[in-house]
């Protein structure tokens, strides 16, 4: 007897016992004869090569060899009451905060048998997460294509040995990369699908950040993306029933401030984040609105004005929605401040790049997006420097 002949004997036999075997149909049938067998297969050769075991193995050590990533202090004026710190997310060797989550992905791909040795790997994404996953797939030795919008700048993946297929128009790359992969018999990672399932394996933010922290944040602060960092803290606060609060900042045009004062899951926009890793048209399933007690609107240019101050203060090229990160925690700060409740805040540095000298930290590039950050940058200077 076949192993496909065994499963299909015990999926029936499960199906009866449920009491719905008279209407296993034909159709089904065919179903379970096509799919099942290269199931099968692909578990077979999972257990004979020891490939996923040894490619979450490696994924683990990748996680062993970055470390724990710092907590930089961001001074505050003394008398505040209220220390800031900074998650130091720069220091991943993809350069951000998405190395995580790309991470995680593969795990969780790998772990659920959709990645199996020599996988076509696809994802729709552009910019870091792309360049991330492209770093991963090297890692693991798969073929990497990411599906992204004509126009967008495919050269980090490229470099690292992936492939790029560029669609337009921008909302296309979801359907295209689910098509390609089924066409050459890939895994579509799906980033924003896969974020609410994911298994962090430990290497989540929160994991990591509750741990070496000498007391509970009084709040963390962290934008959203898929949703699935802020989950991860939300859901770390309450299972270990920690005193913190969790907040979302979020970029004009995204939907997860409006959607979250309005209590709609299904809340759209329409309308892409000018901030670049941060905010989305429309709120995802990975975000986890039950789990956030507050979420933050902070205006563009003051994201930009409080990237520019972090790179001041720290040096460091950071992108805008690290300033984003700033001008939350800052506004929480001073309620802190104004409520006499010293105390910690946590929030992240996303990543850092010299491409973000060419966009936020670069004054012709605010003009061109009609941010005015120097009113912003006015009110930090009185709010810090005073
Ligand atoms: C700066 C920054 N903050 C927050 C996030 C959170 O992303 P997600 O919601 O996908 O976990 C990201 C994602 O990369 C980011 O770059």
């Amino acid at each position: 007897m076949s192993t496909s002949d065994g499963n299909i004997r015990a999926i029936r036999e499960l199906v009866g016992a449920r009491g719905f075997s008279a209407y296993v149909d034909a159709a089904v049938e065919r179903q379970i004869q096509r799919d099942l067998p290269k199931k099968a297969a692909d578990r077979f050769q999972l257990m004979v090569s020891g490939w996923a075991a040894g490619a979450v193995g490696r994924l683990d050590e990748e996680r062993a060899g970055v470390g724990v990533t710092p907590l930089r202090a961001f001074p505050l004026p003394s008398g505040w009451g209220v220390r800031l710190w900074f998650k130091d997310e720069s220091v991943q060797p993809a350069g951000g905060l998405k190395h995580r989550l790309a991470r995680a992905l593969f795990a969780t791909a790998i772990s659920d048998g959709r990645i199996v040795e020599g996988t076509p790997v696809v994802e729709a994404a552009g910019g870091a997460m792309a360049v991330t996953q492209a770093y991963f797939a090297r890692l693991l030795g798969l073929p990497y294509t990411a599906v992204m919008p004509k126009g967008a700048n495919g050269e980090g993946v490229e470099r690292l040995g992936g492939t790029c297929r560029y669609v337009h128009p921008p909302l296309a790359i979801y359907e295209e990369a689910a098509g390609l992969a089924e066409r050459v018999g890939g895994c579509y990672l799906d980033q924003y699908g896969a974020a609410p399932g994911v298994d962090w394996r430990g290497g989540s933010l929160a994991e990591e950040l509750f741990g070496q922290v000498d007391r509970c944040p009084a709040w963390v602060v962290v934008g959203a993306a898929t949703g699935a960092t802020s989950a991860a803290v939300g859901r770390h606060l309450r299972e270990h029933r920690l005193p913190g609060k969790l907040a979302v900042v979020d970029p004009e045009n995204s939907a997860y401030f409006p959607g979250w004062a309005a209590g709609a899951d299904d809340y759209g926009t329409g309308m892409p984040s000018r901030i670049e890793g941060i905010g989305r048209p429309r709120m995802e399933p990975g975000f986890a609105a039950s789990l956030v007690d507050l979420v933050v609107p902070v205006p563009d240019a003051a994201s930009v004005a409080a990237a520019r101050r972090v790179r001041q203060v720290t040096g460091l090229a950071v992108g805008a929605a690290t300033g984003t990160n700033l001008w939350g925690a800052l506004e929480l700060a001073v309620r802190m401040r104004d409520r006499d409740e010293p105390g910690d805040l946590v929030t992240v540095i996303g990543d850092v790049g010299e491409r973000h000298l060419r966009t936020c930290h670069d004054d012709a590039w605010a003009r061109g997006k009609g941010l005015d950050w120097r009113p912003h940058a006015a009110r930090l200077a009185d709010l810090l420097d005073a």
